[in-house]
């Protein structure tokens, strides 16, 4: 069921590039640039495919140099190994500050995160995110002919396959939706309900993670638009003519890749690395968080926990150290600036709580780490918390399972992400019950061998059944006969 070519549409590019040294005049050499790979769920998933298949990877120029290299948008990649080509689509500051800063991430993502406090739908966020969308669309139509298979990725691209669809009426367009979609009474607060559904029904194909999101989407468009039929039973809305099939299709990671990369790890040295001076005794166990500084994470929460627990347990000080893999993300707007100042300070007050001279409870780091050494960490970790007040999917529910090689680990994860339906395995919490997030750590830490061995085989198991490889067949299986 595989195409034989495919274009990929996203926001970010599998590849950016950026000057060594600032901008050069004239012809570009090899060494003014340096390339930098993506590292997110989307691009390992689709990079691997692009380059067995070939097409095009249509994506925002976001690298400082990427116009320089490209050759009208379109540069060749992987860098060395070119296999697909890249198509740039270069935006304005005005472009990207209404709909990236704007319309994507302050309105759509609170929305869907069912935070609907935090949206603001400023006029230009909705003008800029329709244009931006069209510039998508346009970049598409310069890269295919008429009946090519065209994958949108993600809430940043809702509008561009019904532009698209006008121009390729004989394409197979697909979409997926790698956040959650709320429910209708929450759907129902966006001012362009009807906009942003009519452009996904362009569409052949609309992915979600969870059949719960996909049912949501349905409900919407029944309650949204009149003219609209949903048959439940086949998960087909028909609508203008034509049919879109609503399917739900879990994400997962490249099992294979991170067991290889957290077996080759040397963790001594990434704890000496990661960890350094602030968890100087090798042999205390790590609690580990990972995450984008991103308010739906609930990383406030779990460190209210810590907290809670450490206050209940003071037998437990001194015995473990929560470590907060921190990363910062998309600080043009004041509400992320200041959830990391929050999310800093507090972790400052529960530090100065309960540190001792040899003990330092939480360490917090930002630094970036490559894909081999964040593998190790997760090998290093006994516990990892994963609360999300909502999430898509969270990939690191996957990916710290994956990671324990030695058989030893246990994962904490919330109830509302999209992981939770899909993993077997985990101790399932509320991701506001601070007191059940605590119980259920005390719980992670205190597990007997044999349940921790068990739990962790079953994590393993229902991960791997999710390989990022059968979720880019179960798409496309899904399509028109
Ligand atoms: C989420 C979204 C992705 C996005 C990522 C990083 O996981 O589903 O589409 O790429 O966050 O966010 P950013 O704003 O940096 O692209």
């Amino acid at each position: 069921t595989l195409p034989d070519s495919l274009v990929v549409v996203s926001n970010r590019q599998p590849y950016s590039h950026e000057w060594v040294a600032g901008p050069v005049d004239g012809p570009v050499e090899d060494d003014d640039v340096t390339v930098t790979e993506a590292t997110g769920g989307v691009t390992s998933a689709l990079d691997p495919l692009m380059r067995a298949r070939g097409g095009t990877w249509v994506a925002w120029a976001s690298g400082e140099a990427d116009m320089a290299v490209a050759d009208d948008g379109i540069v060749p990649v992987p860098p060395g190994e070119e296999s697909y080509r890249l198509k740039r689509v270069p935006l304005s500051e005005e472009a990207i500050d209404g709909y990236y800063h704007g319309y994507s991430n302050q309105v759509l993502w609170p929305l869907c995160h069912e935070d609907t406090g935090r949206m603001w739908g400023d006029p230009a966020f909705w003008e800029q995110y329709c244009a931006v969308n069209d510039r998508f669309a346009d970049a598409v139509r310069t890269v295919t002919d008429a009946d090519e298979l065209v994958w949108f990725q993600d809430y940043h691209l809702a509008l561009a396959p019904r532009t698209v669809r006008e121009a390729r009426p004989d394409a197979t367009l697909h979409h997926f939706w790698h956040i959650p979609w709320p429910a209708p009474s929450v759907f129902e607060h966006c001012p362009h309900a009807d906009r942003l559904l009519d452009g996904l029904l362009a569409c052949d194909v609309v992915g979600f993670h969870t059949a719960v999101f996909a049912s949501r989407f349905r409900r919407c468009v029944e309650a949204t638009l009149p003219e609209a039929t949903v048959d439940e039973d086949s998960g087909v809305v028909h609508y203008d003519g034509a049919s879109t099939h609503v399917v739900a299709n879990p994400l997962g990671i490249d099992v294979d890749g991170v067991r290889k990369r957290a077996k080759a790890a040397d963790t001594a040295a990434v704890r000496r690395r990661v960890l350094g001076e602030t968890v100087p005794d090798p042999s205390i166990p790590v609690v580990l968080g990972v995450e984008r500084l991103d308010y739906s994470k609930g990383i406030p929460e779990r460190i209210a926990a810590l907290d809670h627990l450490w206050e209940r347990r003071p037998d437990l000080r001194g015995t473990f150290t929560y470590v907060q893999k921190a990363s910062r993300t998309r600080e043009g707007i004041a509400t992320y600036r200041r959830y990391r100042q929050d999310v800093v300070s507090e972790i400052q007050r529960v530090n100065d709580v309960y540190a001792t001279d040899d003990w330092q409870p939480i360490a917090y780091t930002e630094r970036k780490l490559s894909t081999e050494t964040l593998d190790g960490l997760y090998r290093v970790a006994d516990v990892a918390l994963v609360t999300p007040h909502r999430d898509g999917m969270n990939l690191v529910a996957h990916e710290y399972p994956t990671a324990c090689v030695d058989g030893d680990g246990a994962l904490v994860l919330s109830e509302l992400a999209g992981a939770a339906t899909q993993l077997d395995g985990a101790l399932t919490v509320n991701p506001h019950d601070i007191a059940g997030i605590a119980d259920a750590l005390e719980r992670a830490l205190e597990l007997d061998d044999d349940e921790r061995r068990d739990r962790l085989e079953r994590l393993q198991e229902s991960v791997a059944a999710l390989d990022s490889r059968h979720w880019v067949e179960r798409q496309f299986a899904a399509g028109p006969d």
